[in-house]
């Protein structure tokens, strides 16, 4: 009988070492649910060279993020890991599908136009045609969710459209799946400059998954609050970004909703909630940091679970790729 699961599949790029905002956007949102559904991750490597990389330190980034994938809780017997580049069809659909996405569609994203402004010396077509490889990463595997945070949404839902319009010319190809956006850590904020997204680009305000306790609670403790007078927990995203931003931080941690953390820290003030915020960020961090740490000394089993990974995916992967050559009209082999 067929399998009936539900489908989730996410990657994140290896550009950089994995950050808060990455764990509590996106891989929180990963884990503990390969019972119910089956469940692809990767590594996007491919997309990483939109942008230019060091070799080495791509591949060993890639490794590492795959410890960390595991250190999450991403049981690679239960979920499928692998490498995007390992798995040939997602250039390979990519390339199709690069020819049903419209060049409007593409000019309206706003990582292309943040990345360009960013990279005004190598603005590639790569950089330009970037979400069309996103959507064949996702469509691929037939997807019903798409696990990200709020700044890849914009991404997904182009994925839909492609999809729709692919569907609409040659009959039902592809499932059109739905981003799943997390209610607390979609969009963690940097801590120094807090009307910005966090990211490894601004490090001062960028919390790793494998940074030290002591680094961590440094950078809480330093972390831009607001200059109102009032110096009180209450969330304001637009009169108080940086105190909002930490409390959805302790909230995402804890598990605990705005309205108790302002009740927690009611006459309190910034000084007693920025370490309990660091502190609830450092609990939650040390098992998967003692845990990659751990993995990355066995690398043959992390090249193990890549092949293994690799292995599966495709097998999924081919048979959408075949459907789509067939439709288009390419000749069998
Ligand atoms: P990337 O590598 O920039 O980010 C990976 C994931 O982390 C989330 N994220 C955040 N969430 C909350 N707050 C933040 N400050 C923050 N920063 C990053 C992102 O939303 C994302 O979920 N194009 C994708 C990678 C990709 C992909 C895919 C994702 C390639 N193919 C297919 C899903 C499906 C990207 O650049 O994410």
């Amino acid at each position: 009988m067929e399998n009936q699961k539900k489908v989730m599949l996410s990657g994140i790029q290896p550009s950089g070492d994995l950050h808060l905002g990455n764990y509590l956007g996106a891989i929180k949102n990963w884990g503990a649910r390969a019972e119910a559904f089956d469940c692809y991750y990767f590594m996007a490597d491919m997309h990483t060279i939109t942008v230019r990389q060091t070799p080495a330190d791509l591949r060993r980034r890639t490794l590492e993020q795959l410890a960390q994938y595991i250190a999450c809780g991403l049981d690679p017997e239960k979920n499928v890991l692998f490498v995007q580049s390992h798995v040939h069809q997602h250039a390979e659909l990519g390339w199709v599908l690069n020819c049903y996405t419209m060049f409007g569609e593409l000019s309206r994203m706003t990582q292309f136009k943040d990345k360009s402004a960013k990279n005004a010396d190598n603005i590639n077509g790569g950089l330009f045609t970037y979400p069309a490889l996103m959507a064949a990463d996702i469509l691929l595997y037939q997807p019903d969710f798409v696990p990200v945070g709020e700044d890849q949404k914009q991404h997904v839902e182009l994925t839909r459209n492609v999809a729709q319009r692919f569907n609409h010319i040659y009959g039902d190809v592809f499932k059109v799946p739905e981003p799943y956006i997390p209610k607390a850590g979609a969009r963690v904020m940097g801590l120094t400059v807090p009307e910005n997204k966090m990211s490894k680009s601004i490090p001062e305000g960028c919390v790793f998954l494998m940074e030290k306790p002591e680094d961590i609670q440094r950078k809480f403790k330093r972390a831009v609050t607001d200059s109102d007078t009032e110096r009180c927990v209450r969330y304001d995203p637009e009169q108080k970004p940086g105190v909002s931003n930490l409390m959805q931080i302790y909230a995402a941690c804890t598990g605990r909703t705005l309205d108790q953390i302002e009740a927690e820290f009611d006459g309190r003030g910034y000084g007693a909630f920025k370490p309990a915020v660091g502190e609830a960020v450092i609990e939650l961090l040390r098992p998967i940091r003692e845990e990659a740490a751990r993995l990355l000394s066995d690398k043959a089993y992390l090249e193990q679970v890549c092949r293994t990974g690799a292995e599966r995916a495709s097998y999924v992967a081919e048979k959408t790729l075949r459907k789509v050559y067939k439709k288009v009209g390419f000749l069998a082999r």
